[in-house]
């Protein structure tokens, strides 16, 4: 801090970096000095003024965690829009934006009462067990708990054994200024999960910030309280129905078309990795926001733009503004090309689909295509599949080798296995009609027929199981059998 000889005084400036920081820190800053001049004769001085230089800078960081938050709470983008068409004053819109900052901020800096009106907050945790781990990354520590009612929900903490918290106990020994240095990456992941609310972000149930103690490590405890979802795993995504793999990336492009223009203006996801977001029910959704960025960059010319990746690098427009242009929707848009795209997207696409994936795969590829455009591409391929007019070259005659019988099942299924199946023991198939789930039988030498189980997926084609034989038919109102009339023969065998 060179110019600055004191660096309480250092500290003091630092801490009204931000016009309403909270007072309690810079008390604390004056009782740590406080604490050096009681043991004057501990230590040579030159350890005592780096001890203070250490808390000065722990000071600046806290203060910069704060900084970083302050964007997120203001109205802008949307909201402001949405509050200039509304019919309130100008006056009342402008004391709306400053009451929302204002009780949000003291929540943030105090843990003062909670204003925003969440389903969930302390009280609902009170006396719950905390259940099994579900995740923990660099920061944070993610919990199941089962409150009463038999809601599972997910629990998010500061992870005390995570590399943040390592790293900033090296630097500053300081424990509780620690714990409230990391615990701002989690408030601000409850600020922007507030308000940024989606289908495909993870739907913040509640949160609880305790006022923090006068003394000792209890109390400041944050926690977030979130809809419990599974950790992403690729390996198993990467084997299952093309389907379900599309809807993974369509959730995706609807949340980067989401975020291109949010409440907020354009977020940019640092770090995108698919360990940041979870599966609920079939649907991706982002939980790790603690690295969202509302800023642009700032540039004088293109070449401040520039967008690198391990294999590819991009140079965007720097505008009129001296901002990079759109880079936080290309730097999105291009991490989902490159980490889920690829893997998920053109593999064992319909063929009659095959050729628009290509087109999406190569547009987002070399960042031609916009996020409205990608989406675009996106719920084309979604309607054409939903519709079943990529099919459209099935010859319709091929329903005739089949003899029908509508309210039965079959018993004493013989299954053969088939790939991707939605059952691990036979070959269960998502179709649009009976007329696609006939070819697919005719294709497969070992079909013999297939029943309708009236179960639709997410699309709502119709999951059809396949098999070789089958010993006799029981009623069932729901399920209608098709048996392959040139191998009808073959099942009385079984
Ligand atoms: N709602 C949830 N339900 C189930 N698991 C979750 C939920 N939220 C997060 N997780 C799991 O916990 C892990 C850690 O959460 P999160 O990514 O927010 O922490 P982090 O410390 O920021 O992680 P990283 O070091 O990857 O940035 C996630 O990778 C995810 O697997
Ligand atoms: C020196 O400081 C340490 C902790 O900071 C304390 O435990 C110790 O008692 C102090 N010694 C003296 C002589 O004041
Ligand atoms: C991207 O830019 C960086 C920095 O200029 C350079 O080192 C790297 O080789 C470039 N990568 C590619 C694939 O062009
Ligand atoms: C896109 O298509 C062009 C022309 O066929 C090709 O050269 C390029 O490698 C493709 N890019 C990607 C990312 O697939
Ligand atoms: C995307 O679409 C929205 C509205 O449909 C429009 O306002 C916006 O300008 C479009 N963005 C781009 C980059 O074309």
């Amino acid at each position: 801090m060179p110019g600055m000889g004191n660096p309480l005084c250092a500290a003091a400036l630092l801490a009204f970096v931000v016009s309403s920081v909270s007072v309690s820190l810079l008390i604390r800053s004056l009782q740590l000095g406080a604490n050096k001049g009681a043991f004057a004769n501990n230590g040579t001085a030159d350890e005592q003024e780096f001890a203070s230089r250490r808390s000065a800078l722990l000071l600046h960081q806290l203060n910069e965690r704060r900084k970083e938050i302050i964007p997120l709470l203001s109205t802008r983008g949307n909201d402001k829009k949405l509050l200039a068409e509304s019919r309130y004053s100008p006056q009342e819109q402008q004391s709306f934006g400053a009451m929302f900052d204002y009780n949000l901020w003291n929540e943030i800096t105090d843990g003062s009462r909670r204003m925003l009106m969440d389903e969930m907050d302390c009280d609902s945790l009170v006396g719950v067990q905390t259940g099994n781990v579900l995740g923990s990354g660099y920061t944070k520590l993610v919990l199941k708990v089962v409150l009463p009612q038999d809601q599972a929900v997910a629990l998010k903490f500061v992870n005390e054994q995570g590399n943040d918290m390592e790293k900033c106990l090296e630097d500053f020994k300081d424990p509780r200024g620690c714990h409230e240095l990391v615990a701002y990456k989690l408030k601000k992941e409850i600020v922007l999960l507030q308000r940024l609310k989606h289908p495909n972000i993870i739907k913040l149930r509640g949160h609880c910030m305790e006022v923090p103690g006068q003394d000792g490590d209890g109390g400041g405890r944050v926690t977030a309280i979130l809809e419990q979802g599974y950790p992403v795993q690729m390996i198993q995504l990467l084997q299952s129905p093309w389907e379900e793999r599309f809807r993974v990336c369509l959730g995706l492009v609807r949340l980067l078309h989401f975020l291109a223009r949010s409440p907020l203006g354009s977020v940019g996801l640092l770090d995108f990795q698919p360990r940041q977001f979870v599966m609920v029910s079939g649907e991706l959704k982002l939980t790790d926001l603690d690295d969202a960025s509302v800023e642009e960059p700032a540039c004088g010319t293109d070449g401040d733009c520039v967008l690198e990746f391990p294999h590819r690098n991009f140079t965007l427009a720097c505008s009129g503004k001296g901002v990079c242009q759109d880079l936080n929707e290309k730097r999105n848009l291009y991490n989902a090309y490159r980490y889920f795209f690829t893997y998920l997207l053109p593999h064992q696409a319909p063929p009659g689909l095959t050729h628009l994936v290509d087109r999406i795969m190569n547009a987002t590829g070399e960042l031609r295509a916009d996020i409205n455009q990608t989406l675009g591409a996106f719920e084309q391929i979604l309607l054409l599949y939903k519709s079943g007019l990529h099919l459209d070259n099935l010859p319709p005659s091929i329903i005739r080798d089949y003899t029908v019988m509508r309210g039965m099942a079959t018993a004493g299924n013989v299954e053969y296995r088939c790939w991707p199946s939605y059952s691990q023991q036979g070959c269960v198939l998502a179709v649009h009609s009976t007329l696609e789930a006939a070819a697919v039988c005719s294709a497969h030498s070992q079909c013999t027929g297939f029943s309708l189980t009236g179960q639709r997926t997410w699309t709502g084609h119709l999951l059809v199981s396949f098999r070789s034989g089958f010993s006799h038919l029981v009623p069932d109102g729901r399920s209608e059998v098709y048996l392959r009339k040139a191998k009808a023969s073959e099942t009385s065998a079984v």
